[in-house]
């Protein structure tokens, strides 16, 4: 019986500790699918967790989430993204050169205008009675959101949807060496050779120059939107207390990380995929010799490509029958005509779903970041075809690992194509590399879902500046040690310029008495 009481006495305490309901604001301006999948996911285990979370999004909810309040649509405000990207505006302003302008100016700053809205204003005047205790940012583009922390006197969280960006590392002051730290625009593996780390070093430099330079609009934008107690755009983020960050050290390779920075790589993917439609679903379960699924993301069409090269690509699929091929487009009305009868196409499925079926072979995609960690928790070997942002540097990661094949967009003949499917369908290394990297990439202490709310909640309860790096209060000369080296350089030129004194005084002397000593010699004989 006292074993009982006791029993109930755990139970009540468990519960009044897990009681701690707090109020939570959530703002995602980006009108891109598969960044706000990682940022809704995390509200939505907040949420039931109990906590009450209030989110600013371009993306409607279709159906009520208890605890989860969309208090603010933005989808009429900011361009979208979405199925909304062909291949000729990505080569043009999204490669190398472009990429971290278009970063901090259309998905930075232009998102920042937002808090003009006058139902922000709205959350943003609502000041004084503080209705939250923790706010919650994407960490981009538009980083100016990052000031709403300071301005309600609560702690931030920052969710990066990527490995971190190089110029959130900084204001975390997060490790980033870039003699083994590829950053995430390189498209370098991990192991550089000399050319290689010279590129990476002077690359990520410019990025963050890019980044900081081209955001700079963003410092007046906070004052004019929030007033003129908030802060800059760079106390605003060095303000943010912890960082859940997309990456895996099984996929991202090993380094340095701080206590602010918290991976939670696959946060995004659910427990339980959406059903398929039955039609889809009896066709992959009838595919006995396997299928292929191809998929350029929620962004870009795969309508929009040269036909050329969709051409080439009917052509390679075709010799893959009686493999069957699931193509998930957008609108297959714009594609050439040809296409193989083995293809099915769909405007949208549920892709995790899809990559958890008996049958699938290989998973054809553009290399983000969402999609390719789905298709490793499941198993599934790739063809990666990148295109821009961290996507070179993702299929470069798995190609490294021997779980994917690379190919290049602007080379995308049959032949090429032919030798892809024929490398991942009969090479049986890629499929056993890809299942032993999904164990590996699941198999953790905690759950990324776990994880994420055990941090978010102890920032709330020890308000986050304990996680702070002590570096971050050090210049970055402080950090590299370069007034140590500088301070130990000057000693030990001092000491030699002594020495080199000492020396031509002692020899001089020396040379004195010997020339004294001489006419002494000369005197005694
Ligand atoms: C698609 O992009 C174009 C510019 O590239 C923009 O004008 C248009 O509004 C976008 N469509 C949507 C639905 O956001
Ligand atoms: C945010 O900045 C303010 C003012 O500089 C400071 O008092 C506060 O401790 C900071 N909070 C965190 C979590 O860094
Ligand atoms: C295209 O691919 C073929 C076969 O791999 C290769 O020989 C050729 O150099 C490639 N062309 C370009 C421009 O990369």
């Amino acid at each position: 019986m006292r074993l009982f009481g006791r029993i109930i006495l755990f139970v009540v305490m468990l519960t009044i500790s897990h009681d701690e309901a707090y109020r939570i604001l959530g703002i995602f301006p980006l009108r891109t699918k598969s960044h706000f999948l990682m940022c809704e996911q995390l509200m939505k285990g907040l949420a039931k967790r109990g906590h009450v979370v209030d989110v600013v999004s371009p993306f409607p909810m279709k159906t009520p989430f208890p605890n989860y309040n969309q208090i603010i649509n933005l989808e009429g405000s900011v361009i979208g993204l979405h199925n909304n990207l062909t291949y000729d505006f990505a080569l043009s302003n999204l490669l190398d050169k472009a990429i971290i302008p278009v970063i901090a100016t259309t998905y930075g700053n232009d998102l920042c205008d937002l808090m003009a809205l006058p139902e922000f204003q709205k959350i943003i005047k609502n000041q004084e009675d503080s209705p939250y205790d923790l706010v919650i940012v994407e960490l981009f583009g538009a980083n100016c959101y990052a000031a709403l922390g300071q301005h309600f006197k609560v702690p931030v969280v920052g969710v990066v949807t990527s490995a971190v960006w190089p110029w959130v590392n900084d204001v975390v002051a997060n490790p980033d060496n870039p003699a083994y730290i590829p950053h995430t625009f390189s498209g370098l593996d991990v192991r550089m050779n000399f050319w290689q780390r010279f590129q990476n070093a002077l690359t990520l430099l410019k990025v963050k120059f890019e980044y900081w330079y081209y955001s700079d609009k963003q410092n007046e934008q906070i004052k004019k939107y929030i007033g003129n107690h908030a802060p800059s755009l760079d106390e605003a983020m060095r303000n943010v207390s912890l960082l859940l960050v997309n990456s895996h050290y099984s996929l991202n390779g090993v380094r340095p990380i701080t206590m602010a920075v918290v991976e939670v790589g696959g946060l995004h993917i659910a427990d339980t995929p959406d059903p398929l439609p039955n039609d889809v679903q009896q066709w992959l379960d009838d595919s006995k010799d396997g299928f292929v699924y191809i998929s350029f993301g929620s962004m870009v069409k795969i309508e929009s490509y040269p036909t050329k090269s969709l051409n080439a690509l009917y052509a390679s699929l075709a010799k893959l029958a009686p493999v069957r091929v699931l193509m998930r487009i957008s609108k297959p009305n714009e594609l050439p005509p040809g296409l193989p009868s083995n293809v099915m196409t769909r405007p949208w499925i549920s892709q995790f779903a899809v990559l958890r079926h008996k049958n699938i072979k290989v998973f054809v995609t553009h290399g983000g970041l969402m999609g390719t960690q789905e298709a490793i928790y499941c198993g599934v070997p790739m063809i990666g075809v990148p295109l821009f942002g961290d996507q070179m540097q993702n299929i470069e990661f798995y190609a490294e690992k021997k779980i994917a094949v690379s190919l290049d967009h602007k080379n995308l003949t049959e032949e090429n194509l032919d030798a892809a499917f024929s490398t991942v369908l009969n090479d049986p290394t890629y499929l056993k590399t890809a299942k032993r990297l999904s164990e590996e990439f699941r198999d953790r202490p905690m759950t990324a879902m776990e994880t994420a709310t055990f941090w978010v909640e102890y920032v709330v309860r020890y308000g986050g500046t304990n996680l702070k790096s002590p570096a971050m209060e050090l210049t970055w000369w402080q950090t590299e040690l370069f007034d140590v080296y500088g301070a130990l350089l000057l000693a030990a030129s001092l000491a030699v310029h002594l020495l080199i004194v000492v020396i031509s005084k002692l020899s001089a002397i020396v040379l004195r008495t010997e020339k004294r000593s001489v006419p002494r010699s000369k005197k005694t004989k």
